[in-house]
């Protein structure tokens, strides 16, 4: 947090002060962060530097609101102000739409009013030990449902991630075994984690089922990696009926439910293969207070925004188990985000 200047901090503070205020004013920041890439002024500041009223013009919004947008902007360096023009800095060009390692995606999709009204409510949670209560019909996925076009940025975002993901595997040299023919990726969304997986098994074949406003981008990314011919797309519900396989992928997945939500998914899995036909669960692991920062950060979210859950390893490991799976190991796969691969096979 070092460095990010607050509405709630001042030079002459402590350092525990400071940080204190750095923390409550972590929710102004986002909102500015999102407003600005939700714009796409990162984009036509990438262009040239412009004034507030040429991006009042290019982006439709209102001249003096955007103006002091533009100024708590400044203020947390995203833009700097030169003259009456605005400059994009480094850490403003992550938020361009098509520059390698952008981050838009993440302010657009994660940044959503799902979560964010979530997490307005996380006392509430705590208390009361319930999920939010959005009223009928309610979660994230109806809300996608309604808002195809946040459901893309949610996509993309998970996709990025996954890619990330999919790096720290090629690191591990993590692949399919030599005789998986069927691949299924349950709730695969746009393919990322299968088209990795195909293109290192140019034998087999593979499903991805996923509610159809997140399959909206599948073809495009399963044809970019040279894959689309050996790929079908599920639209669907993995609480009804999972297509047959004889490996099953869950990658981020478990987090998003309970136990007992978990296990109707896990079920579905199980019916869909055969004897030998492997589980592999791709996903973080609570380890407790001296491990990374990302299990318990996502599981908060995961607690606030669906009553899902972040898993130890005995957790996890029980509740495959319990619908009839045998354990084989976990894969560590090593680099910037605690990814875990999990192998179960029915016996
Ligand atoms: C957290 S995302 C994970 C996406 C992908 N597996 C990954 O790791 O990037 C959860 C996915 O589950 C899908 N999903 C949620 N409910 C579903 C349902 N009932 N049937 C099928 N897919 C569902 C969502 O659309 C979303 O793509």
């Amino acid at each position: 947090m070092a460095g990010i200047p607050s509405l709630f901090s001042t030079e002459g503070d402590d350092p525990a002060t400071r940080e204190v205020g750095q923390l409550l004013g972590g929710w102004m920041a986002t909102q500015v962060v999102r407003v600005i890439a939700e714009l796409a002024l990162p984009d036509h500041l990438a262009e040239a530097p412009r004034t507030a009223a040429e991006l009042a013009d290019l982006t439709g919004a209102a001249l003096d609101p955007l103006t002091r947008l533009l100024s708590a902007a400044a203020v947390y360096r995203i833009v700097r102000r030169d003259g009456d023009r605005y400059t994009l800095t480094e850490t403003g060009d992550r938020l361009r739409a098509d520059v390698p390692g952008s981050l838009r995606a993440l302010a657009l999709g994660f940044v959503a009013p799902p979560m964010w009204d979530a997490l307005g409510r996380l006392g509430d949670v705590v208390r009361s030990g319930r999920p939010v209560d959005r009223g009928a019909p309610g979660g994230p996925w109806e809300y996608f449902e309604r808002n195809p076009e946040v459901a893309g940025w949610f996509a993309r975002a998970m996709s990025d991630g996954t890619a990330g993901m999919v790096q720290q595997m090629r690191a591990a040299g993590y692949g399919l075994p030599d005789w998986a023919r069927r691949v299924v990726d349950v709730g695969g969304s746009r393919g990322t984690l299968l088209s990795y997986l195909l293109q290192a098994a140019p034998g087999a074949t593979g499903a991805v089922l996923d509610r159809a406003e997140a399959l909206a981008e599948a073809p495009k990314v399963l044809d970019d990696a040279g894959v689309a011919d050996r790929v079908e797309l599920v639209p669907g519900n993995f609480f009804a009926a999972v297509p047959p396989g004889d490996v099953h992928l869950l990658s981020n997945i478990l987090h998003d439910w309970d136990d007992a939500t978990s296990r109707a998914i896990l079920r579905g899995c199980h019916r869909a293969g055969r004897p030998g036909s492997l589980l592999l669960v791709f996903t973080f692991l609570l380890t407790g207070s001296a491990g990374p920062p990302h299990p318990p950060l996502m599981d908060l979210l995961m607690m606030t925004v669906e009553g899902g859950r972040e898993r130890t390893l005995p957790e996890l490991r029980g509740l495959v188990e319990s619908v009839g799976y045998e354990f084989l190991r976990t894969v560590p796969l090593d680099g910037p985000m605690p990814w875990h691969v999990l192998e179960f096979r029915i016996p």
